[in-house]
């Protein structure tokens, strides 16, 4: 590929203000300073440095974020910070949350500018699952419970005008938090809008707070303290299936 498209796939500036830089020596080709910006590179093979610092080629940039409360997952927003103002720092173009987290939740966001791995964690026919750590109003019942783990009608209908019943979820009790308030697990299959909050309102109760834990084989990192963010590791790269990066 050429230099400059190499250099500003880093974000580097505009096509014009690179082949200005390059003319400054500000780059360089495994250890030798670049004369022109159109010259050819093989990403893969040559070292390239700017400003001294090594440049390794991605096509695409994966980071997780723990998503805290008071922030939209929206790429620009009139009103609230969005957690693209969190990533600003990276200077990376198209970066996309897969999937949309409720101001007041906090937890996992993926953010990436990988279209087809985005499409692929929240296409409705994947059913990947996401776990959810739910605290709310009061204990559920056996019933509650099977209703939540059945499907259940959280007001969506269907073509025909019957009702969308969720799909099948599994909800596991962890016990209660600092304020005596029960605490469980609810895993799902799908994005419906509000569906966390929808579903425990169909059972009469309520969601006090509200912490996505996990989603399909990524896990938040506990490390990370909310509003924190970092790349994904070659581990968690490959558990999601991405072979090209
Ligand atoms: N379900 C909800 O109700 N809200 C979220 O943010 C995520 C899932």
């Amino acid at each position: 590929m050429r230099l400059d498209k190499f250099l500003g796939d880093h974000n580097i500036g505009t096509r014009k203000q690179i082949k200005e830089y390059v003319k400054n020596g500000r780059c360089s080709i495994n250890g030798v300073v670049a004369k022109k910006a159109d010259i050819h590179v093989d990403e893969n093979k040559d070292e390239i440095s700017f400003d001294g610092k090594v440049l390794s080629y991605s096509k695409f940039h994966y980071f997780m974020l723990y998503k805290p409360q008071g922030v939209v997952s929206a790429t620009t927003d009139g009103r609230n910070k969005t957690v693209l103002d969190l990533l600003a720092d990276e200077n990376v173009r198209g970066l996309s949350p897969a999937g949309r987290l409720d101001i007041d939740t906090e937890g996992l966001l993926l953010l990436t500018d990988d279209g087809e791995l985005i499409h692929r964690l929240l296409s409705p026919k994947k059913h990947v699952d996401k776990v959810y750590e739910v605290h709310i109003r009061k204990e559920l019942s056996d019933g509650n419970i099977r209703q939540l783990e059945d499907g259940i009608d959280i007001g969506d209908t269907k073509d025909d005008g019957t009702p969308d019943l969720t799909l099948p979820a599994k909800v596991e009790i962890k016990g209660m938090d600092e304020d005596g308030r029960p605490v469980i697990h609810l895993i799902i299959h799908e994005g419906r809008f509000h569906q966390v909050k929808r579903m425990l309102e169909a059972v009469g109760n309520e969601v006090l707070f509200l912490k996505r834990l996990s989603m399909g084989p990524l896990c938040l990192d506990e490390s990370l303290v909310p509003g924190k963010y970092r790349e994904l590791s070659d581990k968690e790269l490959k558990i999601l299936g991405v072979k090209e990066k």
